[in-house]
């Protein structure tokens, strides 16, 4: 049986105990955690940089995904493989040179991931899906938590599924983010999604465990059902 991902964003957390905030999100039962980075230029908002993601690395055993949605990921690659990234994720939507940024970051010991704005076509993905291990299907235009799911972004799902098992690679990850809840989660897993990123649903409910462990269960008997 597959095995699915809960990947709570710490993007709603109290931004000055980001750390604390993980470890408590990982004791809840979160599988990996998924550190939105914002740079005020791809996107309007500002959040944490290399220092930051390495406060929280050494401070939790699960993995962590840095979702980079910044203008010029080129240059921070380094320095988050280097605070424990164990996934640098960056928006095909930014660059010229994905195939080379890909290598790069496999080259700092990451896995390489690559997000794809709602509105973004995605054929580009049969040229490098041996280069990925983790797809980013965003479910909202990227910037802010909270925001509305957008259905329509789920035909994707399977397209996305087809080109990566139809390339005969390592079998990359499918992580989707925007909006994820217990009333769409069981959908998205019978659709192909192997990592559900959930921030509001999360860190907002007045249980996050209770909040992991419905994401859980709703995963459980979409996967029976396969
Ligand atoms: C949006 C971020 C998401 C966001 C998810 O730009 O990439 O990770 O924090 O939050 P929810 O689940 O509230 O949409
Ligand atoms: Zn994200």
């Amino acid at each position: 049986m597959r095995k699915i991902i809960i990947a709570p964003s710490i993007l709603g957390c109290d931004q000055g105990q980001l750390a604390m905030e993980a470890l408590k999100l990982q004791n809840a039962g979160a599988d990996m955690i998924h550190l939105d980075v914002m740079d005020g230029v791809f996107v309007p908002v500002l959040t944490v940089g290399a220092d930051i993601a390495a406060c929280i690395a050494r401070k939790v055993d699960i993995p962590v995904d840095a979702h980079l949605m910044v203008d010029k990921p080129a240059a921070l690659i380094d320095s988050f493989a280097a605070a424990g990234c164990r996934y640098i994720t960056v928006h095909v939507e930014v660059t010229s040179h994905l195939d080379r940024l890909l290598q790069r970051i496999r080259e700092s010991g990451a896995g390489a991931g690559v997000a794809i704005n709602p509105a973004t076509p995605i054929d580009f993905l049969q040229w490098v899906a041996p280069a990925v291990d983790l797809v980013l299907i965003m479910t909202v235009n990227p910037g802010y938590g909270g925001q509305k799911h957008l259905e329509y972004v789920h035909s994707k799902i399977p397209a996305i599924r087809r080109i990566l098992d139809d390339s005969g690679g390592e079998k990359a990850l499918i992580s989707i983010d925007g909006g994820v809840t217990d009333s769409n989660a069981g959908r998205l897993i019978s659709l192909g999604v192997d990592i559900l990123v959930s921030g509001s649903f999360i860190t907002g409910a007045d249980d996050p465990a209770e909040a992991i462990q419905r994401l859980r269960k709703v995963s459980m008997i979409s996967l029976d059902g396969e």
